[in-house]
């Protein structure tokens, strides 16, 4: 039986995904003598991250592959053997989804904690001696009371069980959860009991400086995650809003934003004007503050952060319109390319990515869309937007019919897919299309043909004097 020990020597993290996967790696590699177990119900999750072709691990992230390298199948590993590693660990990560609730009270706003709950029973049912309980996922305010009241309610094993529940938000950025998770701004432990945020503040102390890890109690941390995120895509939107006063003004942003951002009060993060915000986490957790803004009888506050997602809202729709001003009105049978599917650069993560939204909108006023991104696949752009035509539709019939009304094709090549079209849109920020030769691409173009930047990619200067026609955010 496992004692209450400050020292832990096994940890099973719940989730394998974008959070659990990296987060878990860089702690392994950290810690060579802990066991670090990753488990996931979803057995093709489980099998891609103990792949032996380390190009096939199910998420891509810069520096990864080589932390995986280091540590798996050394003090590293990924299961589907739920129940066996939660009985096994002294310290436990929850880090699954937490989605938008679609049904019910809170529809639309509320986080989904179905998953959160599902594992604080099998934690309750399968722990053994003292656990200390890690919530990772972003979760709302008051999160852990639910968890505790799951795991205090098996009364007949109360004597055998014992459960400490400590706050540790994760705040690393896709396309950086390396690099984040190896030198953090700042660790936030969150709890009551002096014992287990020992035991956590020790195993981070390894590699990162006592003064960087913050304590508090287990409420400020849980909403400081929230309100992180929720000051950072407020920021996104501040610029963003400022972007479309700029292409009325004849203002530059990026100028607007390097001079306002040299303001030490202001810094120079998180002002690049873009296609609006994407990810995983800062509609959702901005919409959580909603619901608990108004939840608590604050409706003046929920309005003030409703008004962020407003005008991500909106900046995505302008720039649909502002692709259909430009060609006339209309993009029936016109030919697009998209470059970039992935929210933003470095990562394979499409989850609320602008390019969902914008491809859409395209798709019906009647555009063909050829997709091209460095690291999405075909597979995931199709389960957003539905079915590539052209590579899945067995039946002729059906293809002829549907492609009457408008379709999309995914390359990886992206020389081929230019070939006869109207415009392209840049929409992530990858390297590789920083220095695409668009005097060569251009020719390739059926004219009148547009580039549409919405990242500021493009050194427009350089093409100025050959004629091309480029719109760019906020210019
Ligand atoms: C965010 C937070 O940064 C991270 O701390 C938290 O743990 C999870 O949520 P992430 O969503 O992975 O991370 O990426 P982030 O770099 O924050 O970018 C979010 C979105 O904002 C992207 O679509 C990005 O392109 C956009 N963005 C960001 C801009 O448009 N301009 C900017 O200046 C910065
Ligand atoms: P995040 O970006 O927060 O990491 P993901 O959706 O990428 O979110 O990953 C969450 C993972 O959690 C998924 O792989 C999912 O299968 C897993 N998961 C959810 N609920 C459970 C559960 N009760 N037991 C095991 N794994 C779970």
């Amino acid at each position: 039986m496992k004692t209450n020990k400050s020292k832990i020597s096994t940890i099973c993290c719940i989730g394998a995904g974008y959070v659990g996967g990296p987060t878990m790696a860089v702690l392994a590699d950290k810690c060579p003598d802990i066991k670090v177990y990753v488990v996931d119900k979803n057995k093709e999750r489980i099998n891609a991250w103990n792949n032996s072709n380390l190009e096939k691990l199910p998420v891509y992230e810069p520096k990864l592959k080589d932390v995986i390298k280091r540590a798996r199948d050394r003090n590293l590993f990924f299961s589907e053997n739920v129940k066996k590693y939660i009985g096994l660990a002294d310290m436990i990560f929850l880090s699954v989804n937490t989605p938008t609730k679609v049904k019910g009270i809170g529809s639309g706003q509320a986080s989904d904690l179905k998953w959160i709950e599902a594992c604080a029973r099998d934690v309750a049912k399968w722990a053994n001696g003292h656990t200390i309980i890690v919530e990772k996922s972003t979760i709302p305010v008051r999160t852990a009371e639910t968890i505790k009241i799951i795991l205090e309610s098996d009364q007949v094993n109360k004597s055998k069980k014992t459960f400490a529940v400590l706050s540790n938000p994760e705040f690393l950025a896709e396309g950086s959860a390396v690099n984040d998770l190896e030198n953090p701004d700042r660790v936030l432990i969150g709890g009551d009991d002096d014992h287990s945020i020992k035991s956590l503040s020790e195993i981070y102390n390894r590699w990162v400086h006592r003064e960087k890890i913050i304590k508090t109690n287990l409420w400020s941390s849980e909403l400081s995650k929230l309100i992180a995120n929720a000051f950072l895509a407020q920021r996104v939107s501040s610029i963003n809003s400022i972007s479309a006063l700029c292409e009325k003004t004849g203002a530059d942003i990026n100028q607007v934003s390097d001079a306002i951002g040299s303001d030490t009060r202001i810094g120079s993060k998180f002002l690049k004007a873009g296609p609006g915000f994407g990810g995983s986490c800062f509609k959702k957790d901005i919409l959580n503050l909603v619901y608990l803004c108004n939840h608590f009888g604050l409706p003046e506050v929920a309005n003030y952060w409703d008004n962020v997602i407003s005008i991500n809202n909106w900046q995505q729709k302008r720039i649909s319109q502002i692709i259909v001003n430009k060609l006339f009105g209309t993009l029936t049978d016109k030919k697009i390319v998209i470059l970039g599917f992935s929210f933003k650069a470095d990562t394979n993560d499409t989850r609320e990515s602008p390019a969902i939204y914008i491809a859409k909108d395209l798709l019906e006023e009647g555009a063909n869309l050829i997709i091209h991104d460095p690291k999405v696949n075909q597979k995931q752009i199709e389960l957003e937007l539905g079915n590539d035509l052209n590579c899945s539709s067995k039946d002729k019939n059906i293809f002829e019919e549907t492609k009457k009304q408008n379709y999309w094709k995914f390359s990886n090549n992206i020389e081929n897919a230019i070939e006869n079209a109207d415009a392209v849109v840049i929409i992530t920020n990858w390297s590789e299309y920083k220095n695409l030769n668009w005097n060569k691409l251009y020719e390739k173009m059926r004219k009148p043909a547009w580039i549409f930047d919405t990242r500021s990619l493009i050194n427009i200067k350089e093409f100025k004097d050959i004629g091309i026609n480029i719109w760019q955010i906020g210019t």
